[in-house]
């Protein structure tokens, strides 16, 4: 294609920050965009104009009064009126499109699930109609007089955006980014029919898997080029271990497939500016992180003492976050020095078992259940310490967060931890401590260096500093992601 001055391009997301977010997907999908708009056209270069979808959840559309519907659309299967609205999003000058699907998406409760955890039985559907919807804008079929030259899809959510669109000859290029292989969005071959999806996607290097269909599979299969977001994930999804099924098909696809770190909005995450914290600081007044940890200890109802080290962990209580492993190693660690802070919701039988072991060491260890963003910023501004024992990590935003938190990361070697996070033994380059497998021995061992090394508080001071120094923005991401965009277009015939 002639590559034009200023790209268009949709980017198509079922999260966003600061309108709906379960993961870190929303953190990237709410400033990647904005990113990529304000990178300039240099070298020749492109520009890029991003145009965001979303869909219209109750939640999302409650925050806006100037929604203007701007298209119907059809044909996204039996699911009543489709409307595209239209409003920027918040604090920007992007263009942000919501598909009013009331049928699916006018609920309460999550994106992909209710009140109670339990998935949405129809989601298939829902993510259906809303990949129908990108499809229509994609190609200019709803009189918008606009037609992006790239759609970057997200997460299986949109795997059907790529599959459906390859087959039209006049259609944008389209780039794939995976943030979480085992998330596939798999439902039965009897959905695929019910969905009325065309018969020509149905066959093993198609949407069809193992007698099933799998969203995520458009997106492998179809798009034009493939990325997740971190170089070590995008090698570590290639082999068995880490391909959750869909090794083969990634290696078959390796030389359309890289892998580019996500980056940090730091207008959202700096502790110089950061509204939650009761003291500001930045790398040249460490000490003033100190008032922070006092709070967090009174606000965790923990004592005050600012000789013991605070150790927090945040994050969905899941597997993957190696959760269990560090539930076992509790017991264990909190005979130690040290005070435990953990935020985080997930699987119902891991929020008991923190209940209990809260109950248990009422003066070492403090939980919160539930999704607190604002108490989400205060422990990394107040914890000493931040432990990720993923056993896959695709990259990983904590850990990012942490490093400029001056909260040391210690973490599992994996995905975007292993990429991000350099271990103690390193010397001068190091920002942290790393193990390499989600066991309650390694995570201990690492947690002993960590210890030793917090009670030499240069040293300690050094290596938080350092952290804090390292710059994770996006502007070098955003930067490879605008590449990428050229390279794909112009790729297409
Ligand atoms: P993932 O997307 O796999 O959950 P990431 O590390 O990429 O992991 O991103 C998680 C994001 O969600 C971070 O912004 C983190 O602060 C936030 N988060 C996770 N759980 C909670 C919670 N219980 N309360 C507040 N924020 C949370
Ligand atoms: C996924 C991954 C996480 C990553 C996030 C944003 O949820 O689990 O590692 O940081 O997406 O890309």
């Amino acid at each position: 294609m002639k590559l034009a001055k200023t790209l268009q391009s949709l980017f198509v997301t079922s999260e966003a920050h600061p309108l709906i977010k379960t993961g870190g997907l929303a953190d990237v999908a709410g400033s990647l965009p904005q990113a990529l708009a304000t990178l300039k056209a240099v070298r020749q270069q492109a520009a890029v104009n991003q145009h965001i979808l979303l869909p219209g959840y109750r939640s999302v559309l409650a925050q806006f009064d100037d929604l203007k519907h701007i298209a119907d659309i059809e044909h996204t299967g039996h699911h009543g009126v489709v409307r595209l609205l239209e409003t920027k999003f918040p604090d920007s000058d992007i263009t942000l499109w919501l598909v009013d699907a009331p049928n699916c998406f006018d609920r309460d409760g999550g994106p992909y699930a209710d009140a109670t955890g339990q998935d949405w039985p129809d989601n298939a559907a829902r993510f259906a109609v809303f990949s129908r919807a990108a499809v229509a804008i994609a190609l200019n079929q709803l009189d918008l007089d606009w037609q992006p030259d790239i759609v970057h899809c997200h997460d299986w959510q949109t795997g059907l955006i790529p599959a459906l669109l390859s087959l039209h000859e006049q259609r944008p290029a389209t780039l794939f980014t995976i943030h979480n292989l085992a998330y596939q969005g798999v439902y039965s071959a009897e959905t695929f029919f019910n969905l009325g999806l065309p018969q020509e996607l149905w066959h093993m290097h198609g949407l069809e898997y193992h007698g099933n269909m799998a969203f995520i599979k458009g997106g492998l299969a179809y798009a034009d080029w493939l990325t997740t977001v971190s170089p070590t994930y995008a090698h570590e999804i290639q082999g068995s271990e880490f391909g959750f099924g869909l090794d083969g098909l990634l290696r078959h696809r390796t030389e359309q497939l890289n892998g580019i770190i996500n980056g940090v909005d730091y207008d959202d995450w700096d502790p110089a500016t950061d509204p939650a914290l009761v003291e500001n600081y930045d790398v040249e007044h460490f000490e003033k992180k100190l008032s922070n940890k006092t709070a967090l200890q009174k606000q965790a109802g923990l004592p005050v003492d600012e000789d013991i080290p605070v150790l927090a962990f945040i994050g969905r209580l899941v597997w993957q976050k190696g959760i269990d492993v560090l539930l076992e190693s509790l017991p264990q660690l909190l005979r130690l020095n040290i005070q435990c802070i953990i935020l985080g919701s997930g699987e119902h039988s891991h929020e008991q078992t923190l209940r209990k072991l809260q109950k248990r060491f009422p003066d070492k260890l403090a939980v919160t259940i539930g999704y607190n963003e604002e108490y989400a910023h205060q422990l990394e501004a107040g914890a000493d310490m931040f432990c990720m024992l993923s056993r896959y990590e695709p990259c990983g935003l904590n850990q990012l967060y942490s490093l400029r938190y001056g909260t040391v990361p210690i973490v599992r070697r994996t995905g975007g931890l292993a990429d991000t996070v350099i271990d103690a033994s390193q010397g001068a380059r190091s920002t942290g401590f790393c193990f390499n497998q989600t066991t309650q021995a390694d995570f201990i061992d690492a947690m002993q260096r960590a210890l030793a090394r917090y009670n030499k508080p240069k040293q300690w001071q050094a290596l938080a500093e350092r952290g804090m120094r390292r710059d994770f923005g996006w502007q070098q991401s955003a930067r490879h992601y605008l590449e990428l965009y050229i390279k794909v277009c112009q790729q297409r015939p």
